[in-house]
């Protein structure tokens, strides 16, 4: 039995835990750095698992881990669950209008919030705690998916505020930036890509193991309570009451006083669609007044009290001309659309992704088909398939060629995989793709050898792999069409002056599946020396923070290679610094005694990535911005901090600052 003691510590941790996920989550404003938080979650683990009594089902380590279930129960609303009108221009959001005042007999205000592109859940609470929660389904009944939603942080599994009974109503969405990431892992692991952010959510919430809904990081915002208590009058205060009870309320919601504040806002987000995390579809047009809303009720499943007002679709027809291969640095042969040019959302687009051979198969792409083609605000366009009812029977099917179209070596298409591989390591086009890698900004920062310049070298013949570029000298530059002396003794000061970048950032311009640049300063930061990383086993490797079996293998595999070591010799030979040159952290690094504030979103680097470079030079990131804030570091849509910062003075940098700090 835990003592008392015992106990108290394990719910004061609960608590401070809860307080900061939910600073970070739903406040976006975390208040304790990323170790801090481990540590407590560590602590409280520790004490879990030692006293199994003191687990209570709302503890914050019981997001993930629930056994899987072998299909879900039924989940009956209490309530239907609507679906809303569409309106799809000005005139319609008028007429909308004009009926509603003609129904309440009066002029009305409105809520605008925007309709967020994912899928809707409800999810209920007793006494304060999650008690169940359930998909839409048919709107009477959906799928009671209430493991899957605890692994969600943004749905809390404790209200800030004691409520006997409440029924939440609110949108599942993943974020853009990990529905990229989730899509890169999958393509990795030979698993099928997902079209869009939407699709991926709502497989996410309706996987039968809530650990693979917790890897693919849903978030939540919450937008109505199916039965708000009588002290709530309108919309606007049901939501500000879902943020009191600890939701995360989307911040873009806005009074309109009448219709024609309601055509501003329409228009202004669908111009700014793109500057969001989260795809939104459109605008949900509320009447703020809940007694109002009673009032007009619903025909059919439609409510007569709102509307969604739709944007123009960013998806278009066109001609697939034909299907391209580029040669990727890890290899890969990547299909490439070449479209008839078409204009989507206001940009021409002639050439999108088709991801690989299985994509195109099982949507069944043919050279010659009308395809429709969908550009998703940052994320490079794609097609979606072809539209069958254009087919003339003159469509050629695709096959991946035998011999890489680049080298002519042959092509590996390894079962259970979705990418083919040309085999040959010296592939001018993998070539040029790994010296354009090793030279990046992130990796040896080479001013002067960029996409242009990796070509040319290569195609002249003067580096076949990474060492070689050290190798260059005036006279082999001499060679190089259209370059003058200056420009030569540019290039070389630069390669020069790359020497000494250590141990991080040639792990990270070697271009080793998996290593990116956060696990290329782990290891740089435990082993030290590329001997060290070079002989390190498969364990040793992976007893570093973050380090899993598939990046441990790769790590293997590339120094398992005689000519990856041979290179590295060379490397060596050449005088490029292979030990790491940055100091534990409490010794100095270049970042000592710095203190730095991460907000919004950074073009490159993830908030993690970043926090580690910093913390890998002996800086430290702190969730507030105070006096004692040496930088604040701002990416898009970055908020109150930004405007904290320049209030106070602090400097502020943005990701190209960073790195030339760094
Ligand atoms: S209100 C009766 N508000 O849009 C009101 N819906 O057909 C019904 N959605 O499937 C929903 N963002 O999942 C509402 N801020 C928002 C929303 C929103 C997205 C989705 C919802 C529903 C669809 C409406």
């Amino acid at each position: 039995m835990a003592s008392g003691a015992t106990e108290g510590r394990a719910q004061e941790l609960r608590s401070q835990i809860d307080e900061a996920n939910y600073r970070y989550y739903v406040l976006d404003d975390p208040a304790i750095t990323d170790a801090e938080f481990d540590a407590l979650l560590r602590e409280l683990i520790e004490l879990e698992r030692a006293h199994p009594e003191l687990r209570t089902p709302d503890s914050p380590t019981q997001r993930v881990g629930a056994p899987p279930s072998e299909r879900f129960a039924p989940y009956r609303h209490a309530k239907p669950m609507l679906s809303l009108a569409n309106a799809f221009d000005d005139d319609e959001l008028r007429a909308f209008d004009e009926r509603v005042r003609k129904l309440a007999g009066a002029s009305v205000s409105y809520v605008c919030e925007l309709k967020i592109d994912g899928l809707a859940i409800a999810v209920d609470y007793r006494d304060g705690a999650l008690e169940r929660g359930g998909t839409r389904g048919d709107g009477s009944v959906g799928e009671e998916v209430t493991p899957n939603l605890r692994t969600i942080h943004t749905i809390p599994l404790k209200l800030r505020e004691p409520v006997s009974f409440i029924e939440v109503r609110g949108e599942v969405y993943l974020r853009k930036s990990d529905f990229e990431k989730l899509n890169v892992k999958r393509e990795r692991e030979g698993l099928p890509v997902f079209a869009n952010p939407r699709n991926a959510a709502s497989g996410g919430v309706r996987q039968l193991d809530p650990k693979l809904t917790a890897q693919r990081r849903l978030s939540f915002f919450a937008y109505a309570i199916a039965e708000p208590p009588p002290e709530i009058a309108t919309q606007s205060q049901a939501l500000e009451l879902l943020r009191t009870l600890g939701f995360r309320v989307n911040e873009h919601i806005r009074a309109a006083a009448n219709i024609d504040d309601v055509i501003t806002y329409c228009r202004e987000w669908e111009a700014r669609r793109d500057d969001l995390d989260y795809e939104i579809d459109g605008v949900v047009v509320k009447v703020d007044d809940l007694a109002t809303q009673e009032r007009l009720g619903a025909v059919a499943r439609d409510p007569r009290w709102a509307t969604a007002f739709k944007f123009k679709p960013r998806e278009a027809r066109t001609k697939l001309v034909d299907i391209q291969i580029t040669v990727g640095r890890t290899g890969t042969l990547n299909p490439n659309a070449v479209l008839e040019p078409v204009q989507i959302g206001g940009v021409t687009v002639r050439n999108a992704t088709l991801h690989n051979a299985d994509y195109i198969e099982s949507n069944d792409i043919r050279i010659g088909d009308t395809v429709l083609v969908t550009r998703a605000g940052d994320v490079i366009p794609r097609v979606v398939g072809p539209i069958l009812s254009e087919r003339t029977g003159k469509e050629k099917r695709f096959t991946m060629p035998d011999a890489c179209p680049v080298c002519g070596s042959a092509v590996d298409h390894p079962e259970g995989e979705a990418m083919s591989r040309c085999t040959n390591a010296a592939c001018p086009a993998q070539v040029v793709e790994r010296v354009r890698h090793f030279a990046s900004r992130g990796a040896m920062d080479i001013e002067g050898l960029g996409d242009v310049m990796a070509e040319q070298l290569t195609s002249l013949r003067l580096v076949r792999d990474l060492a070689d570029i050290y190798a260059l000298d005036a006279s082999k530059l001499g060679s190089v069409p259209r370059m003058g002396e200056k420009s030569i003794m540019k290039l070389l000061a630069a390669i020069e002056d790359s020497k000494a970048r250590g141990l991080a950032r040639v792990l990270t311009g070697l271009g080793i599946r998996f290593v990116g640049e956060q696990t290329a300063a782990i290891l740089a930061r435990d082993l030290r020396t590329i001997d060290a990383v070079a002989e390190a086993s498969f364990d040793v490797l992976q007893a570093s923070e973050g380090i899993g079996p598939e990046v441990a293998s790769s790590v293997r595999l590339f120094f398992d290679q005689p000519a990856n070591l041979e290179m590295i010799d060379r490397l060596r030979a050449s005088g490029v610094v292979l030990e790491s040159t940055a100091q534990a952290p409490a010794g100095g690094g270049k970042l000592a005694g710095k203190t730095f504030v991460l907000t919004g979103t950074l073009p490159t680097l993830s908030r993690d990535e970043a926090s580690a470079l910093i913390e890998a030079q002996g800086g430290k990131v702190t969730g507030s911005v105070s006096k004692k804030t040496d930088y604040v570091v701002a990416g898009d849509a970055a908020g109150s901090k930004l405007t904290k910062a320049q209030d106070l003075g602090v400097a502020i940098l943005d990701e190209e600052g960073l790195r030339a700090l760094l």
